[in-house]
């Protein structure tokens, strides 16, 4: 079983300058609310109530104005800092205290996902007690992404980082499900030619023995990340459209703990008391009336 999940929200963005040389990409707005709310969301679908949030070095306060600590949110938010940009795996030598000897989830702080049946597929995949889990995905652009061939059986044959040549055009999402030896594996990991710790690398450890398996978001889904200024406002779009159209939030963080049971009604006025007027606190307030339509 998973408990924990790490959050990478650190980086420079540079593909995002000159708007990532003051404000850290992942506090930039994706539609109504900060990218890194996404990939929390998706931790806390999947039931994840522990996590940290890796930032960039003197960061930390920029995070906590948005999210103190997680309590109004019936989670636990701790934060920590990387100093530059190792690569994903340093996300565990970082966490290695926060991860003690139990399994862990890594999502990036700006991948964005929505699936039919989403929440479901989660919660097989924290389930995990041994080896890994990848989710794969396909895209147009393999040389961007860490890619994935399978076989019939759907077990991965191979994986590559940004091929040059292309084989499968299975993207490995950045959502990432291990157990406890992703810290022991991360420590043996040599810095690549980029100078940086390759995820790669650590998923073919668990790959050559055998315990890497691999789960699909599906057709329907859209896995989109923001890392470019296009892809940026694109997933901006997609959740307007979707937002607009059906008056249901995406990544609302006190809708989804109060789905779970973690919190009450009187933690959603607390929020709205903190977000302020605004497009936000109007959803919430619809969330605590009598007759909430719920789906
Ligand atoms: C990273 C990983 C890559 C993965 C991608 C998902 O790439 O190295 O394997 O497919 O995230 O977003 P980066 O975004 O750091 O280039």
């Amino acid at each position: 079983m998973i408990k924990k999940g790490i959050v990478l929200a650190g980086g420079i963005g540079s593909r995002m300058s000159p708007l990532t040389k003051a404000v850290n990409k992942h506090l930039l707005p994706i539609y109504d609310k900060p990218v890194f709310f996404y990939p929390l969301s998706v931790l806390m679908l999947s039931g994840i109530r522990d996590i940290l949030i890796v930032v960039n070095k003197g960061e930390q306060n920029q995070f906590k104005k948005i999210l103190p600590n997680g309590k109004n949110l019936g989670i636990n938010i701790t934060y920590a800092e990387q100093r530059y940009p190792k690569g994903l795996p340093d996300a565990f030598l970082i966490g290695e205290k926060f991860i003690g000897n139990e399994n862990v989830a890594l999502i990036l702080g700006d991948n964005f996902f929505y699936a039919q049946s989403l929440t479901k597929k989660l919660k097989e995949c924290v389930k995990l007690n041994k080896g890994a889990t990848v989710i794969l995905h396909p895209v147009r652009n393999p040389s961007y992404y860490g890619i994935a061939s399978i076989n019939k059986r759907n077990k991965i044959t191979k994986i590559i980082e940004k091929p040059k040549k292309k084989f499968s055009n299975l993207a490995v999402t950045g959502l990432y499900f291990f157990d406890n030896k992703v810290v022991s594996y991360s420590k043996k990991l040599k810095t690549s030619k980029r100078n940086e710790l390759e995820i790669v690398n650590l998923l073919n450890k668990y790959k050559n023995n055998n315990e890497l398996s691999a789960q699909f978001l599906g057709r329907g889904g859209a896995w989109l990340d923001t890392g470019s200024i296009k892809d940026f406002y694109d997933t901006s779009a997609f959740v307007s459209a979707l937002e607009n159209r059906q008056g249901l939030k995406i990544a609302c963080l006190e809708e989804i703990a109060l789905n779970n049971k973690w919190i009450n009604k009187r933690n959603v006025k607390i929020a709205i008391k903190f977000y302020g007027k605004c497009n936000y606190s109007q959803y919430l307030s619809t969330l605590i009336k009598k007759n909430h339509l719920n789906k």
